[in-house]
């Protein structure tokens, strides 16, 4: 099937400045198969909503203008994404694709090209749209069409016998030898914005569905000698549609597979790509390892040489070089130092800075403190709104009381402190530089640089006491 080579088009770049793009995303359909009370442009992949993926793949080209066209009683959409730079245009009823492209086109420019995306076509690559607009600035009409083995549903591309586009006929309206032909409508589409203006106004809904069907405009173009100019979608991911939980799930495994090939090209080891979750964005350094079911959330960075154990949790968090990070951690807004030893069964609170070299292992909790160079905290410790100098060893059992039950207080621990297991530091309270702290105390007022401070009761043996025992009847 002849279709036309998208590398054949100009320079996509070259008239970008003089024919500006706007994009609309149709997001008004019900989503029905989702069974949710979610609408569904606004289920996540890969840590975003599904309209935010397709609102930066749009706006990743000319840097498009966005209009989102969404749907009646939908208010939740754009309530919930108003940080998105976009027109809203509501669609009160849904009469069909091209209805839906009519609510949307007063906000667009008469010069501009109109780029259609679909709101739950999540995975649609800006190198795919770029050439769209390229082929709609050369000939007024850029088509993406896809072929599939299965075209069941979707819309059929028909071509003359010398390949020309000519229009697009609907599964439903297809004859059984339309039905036969495997090239599809993907729905997204790049059209002069005047054109399609005049196309939109002239549809009707005489078809098996009722509906204002845009792919009607396809031969209104070609009627008036208008080349529609089809390219292939370099991947199929790209223009596949959620329309269920199924194919969501589908969507986010090929999602989170793409970003594991990225990662391991760029010189990470992951022990098992298919279980790594990046629900946000990772920036790894040089040989980087990541053990298996590892998730990732917002933004994190991890440093060169840097190693992260199975079963563990990230969450903007900015790790540096050389750390190991063992088995089971939670670590979330939080900043660890160079060359520091995490876990196992650690968890490292939001506003929590660790110095190079730190020690923090198993079952030890970190809040809003700055653990500085070279401290180790090692075992079952909690340690909260607390400032540790460096060299400082804290020992197991350790807990900063921080909280009176109305407010947090701070506990402020010097350099080359020890403190012995089991201690209570109840906040607000300092310990001086090079100090060491009994084991057990419960320490309640500041305790001197350089100097031992215990407190605990003093220890007493007994002499004649007898355990008691049984009397035998
Ligand atoms: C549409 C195309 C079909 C194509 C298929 C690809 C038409 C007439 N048909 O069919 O050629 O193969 O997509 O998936 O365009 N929407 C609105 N308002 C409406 C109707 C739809 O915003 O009134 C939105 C939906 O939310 C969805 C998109 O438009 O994002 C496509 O709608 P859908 O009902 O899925 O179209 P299909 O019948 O699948
Ligand atoms: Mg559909």
């Amino acid at each position: 099937m002849p279709i036309a080579d998208n590398r054949r088009d100009e320079n996509p770049h070259k008239r970008a400045a003089s024919v500006p793009v706007s994009a609309i995303i149709l997001a008004a359909g019900q989503g029905v198969r989702m069974r949710s009370a979610l609408p569904k442009v606004l289920h996540p992949l890969g840590g975003c909503t599904l309209l935010e993926h397709v609102h930066r793949a749009a706006t990743a080209v000319d840097d498009a203008r966005v209009v989102i066209v969404y749907g009646h009683g939908g208010g939740i959409v754009p309530a919930t994404l108003a940080h998105l730079d976009a027109i809203w245009v509501e669609q009160a009823e849904q009469l069909g694709t091209g209805h839906a492209v009519a609510q949307a086109l007063p906000a667009i420019g008469e010069a501009d090209v109109a780029l259609i995306l679909y709101g739950d076509v999540p995975l649609i690559g800006a190198a795919t749209l770029r050439n769209l607009v390229a082929a709609a600035r050369t000939t007024g009409f850029g088509l993406l069409s896809v072929v599939l083995d299965e075209p069941f549903g979707y819309g059929r591309v028909l071509r003359d016998p010398d390949g020309r586009i000519r229009r697009i006929v609907e599964h439903k309206d297809a004859s059984p030898a339309e039905l036969a032909v495997r090239e599809v409508n993907t729905g997204i589409m790049a059209v002069d914005a005047a054109r399609l203006r005049r196309w939109i106004a002239g549809l009707d809904r005489n078809n098996a569905q009722g509906e204002y069907y845009l792919t009607d405009v396809v031969a209104m173009a070609v009627a008036e000698g208008v080349e529609v100019r089809a390219l292939l979608a370099a991947q199929v991911a790209e223009v596949m549609g959620v329309n269920d939980r199924v194919q969501l799930a589908d969507l986010e495994r090929r999602y989170q597979l793409d970003q594991a090939e990225h990662l391991m090209r760029a010189g990470v080891t992951l022990r098992d790509p298919a279980r790594l979750d990046v629900r946000g964005d990772l920036k790894a350094g040089r040989d980087v390892v990541i053990d298996v079911n590892v998730v990732v959330e917002g933004t994190v960075s991890i440093g060169e040489g840097t190693s992260i154990g199975p079963n563990v949790y990230l969450r903007d968090v900015e790790i540096g070089p050389g750390v190991v990070v063992l088995a089971n951690c939670v670590l979330e807004g939080a900043v660890i130092g160079a060359n520091s030893r995490i876990g196992p069964f650690a968890r490292v609170r939001p506003d929590s800075v660790l110095g190079a070299d730190v020690h923090i292992g198993n079952f030890v909790e970190i809040k809003k403190s700055i653990v500085a160079e070279r401290s180790k905290i090692n075992h079952l410790a909690y340690v909260g709104d607390t400032d540790v100098g460096t060299d400082t060893n804290i020992g197991a059992g350790t807990i900063t009381c921080n909280y009176d039950g109305a407010h947090k207080h701070r506990t402020v621990i010097g350099n080359d402190v020890f403190i012995g297991s089991d201690a209570q530091l109840v906040a607000p309270v300092t310990v001086g530089d090079g100090a060491t702290i009994g084991a057990g105390t419960t320490l309640v007022s500041d305790a001197p640089a350089g100097k031992l401070t215990v407190g605990r009761a003093r220890q007493v043996t007994v002499e004649g006491w007898q355990r008691p025992s049984k009397q035998r009847k």
